[in-house]
């Protein structure tokens, strides 16, 4: 197959060379699935609604009812929507490498539809129910306007990490420990503004990996990455791919 592949050599020679290849996704990722990014002013979630009065405890505190609404609206979006060319490129980069660990930041379940595996969510995941009061995994109805627990009465809330919230304790752990001993990092549709993920890639530079990041508009960031690959993560990932595995 030909390959167009405007791949800088030195980064397919770091990535064929990798023991570990560790990834970090964001919303852009899904971009063109159809699922909105968050901050972009066109069409980005935020750019609707003020996500301060929806994904904060207060917030579904105040409203449980909006905010089950918002997210259940989200939820249909993203179950309509489709893994992309970018998503399967990353799962079968899995196949190709030693060892690959996947970070994500985004809530939509498309890694895994795509065939990825061990995914580590570091924002949960949109499609879960959990106890409001003490976190656990739970099934909600999803006919009543505000699902309750079945076992402690409490409300059930969507299994993501809110604004103030902390990032869930192994999914931190895993991902700091992946950052830290890989030899090649990429930032792939991230606009790298929300810590503690955006500082996976410095982790990532302070232990020696290369570190890339594909977005087709450059982060702060990418002046102290190694490569700033400025393209859809749909284009660019099959390509590095076919550029891997000839
Ligand atoms: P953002 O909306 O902040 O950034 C999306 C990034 O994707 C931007 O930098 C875009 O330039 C880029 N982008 C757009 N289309 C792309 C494409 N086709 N290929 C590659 N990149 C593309 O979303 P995130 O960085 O994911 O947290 O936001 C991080 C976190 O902020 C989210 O997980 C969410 C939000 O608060 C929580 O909800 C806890």
């Amino acid at each position: 197959m030909a390959v167009n592949c405007d791949i800088p050599d030195a980064l397919i020679v770091a990535l064929r060379d990798a023991r570990h290849i560790c990834i970090l996704t964001g919303a852009g990722v899904s971009a063109e699935s159809g699922v909105p990014t968050f901050r972009e002013a066109q069409d980005g979630l935020w750019a609707k609604h003020d996500p301060h009065d929806l994904a904060t405890p207060d917030a579904f505190l105040a409203d449980p009812v909006l905010v089950w609404r918002w997210y259940r609206w989200r939820r249909d979006l993203v179950a309509e929507a489709e893994p992309n060319p970018g998503h399967h490129a990353i799962a079968r980069l899995a196949e190709l490498v030693p060892r690959l660990t996947l970070v994500t930041q985004n809530v939509d379940n498309m890694h895994q539809r795509a065939g990825s595996r061990d995914v580590i969510e570091f924002h949960g995941n949109i499609f879960e129910d959990r106890c409001f009061a003490d976190g656990s995994l739970q099934v909600g109805d999803p006919t009543t306007a505000v699902p309750m627990c079945s076992e402690c009465g409490s409300h059930l809330r969507p299994g993501v990490v809110w604004f103030g919230e902390s990032i869930p304790e192994q999914a931190l752990h895993e991902s700091c420990a992946a950052a830290s001993d890989c030899d090649v990092f990429l930032s792939i549709g991230t606009s790298s503004l929300v810590y503690p993920a955006a500082g996976l890639a410095d982790l990532a530079r302070q232990n020696g990996a290369t570190v890339a990041e594909v977005n087709p508009n450059p982060t702060m960031h990418a002046g102290s990455f190694d490569y700033a690959l400025a393209g859809n993560s749909g284009v660019v990932l099959p390509e590095l791919v076919n550029c891997l595995a000839v």
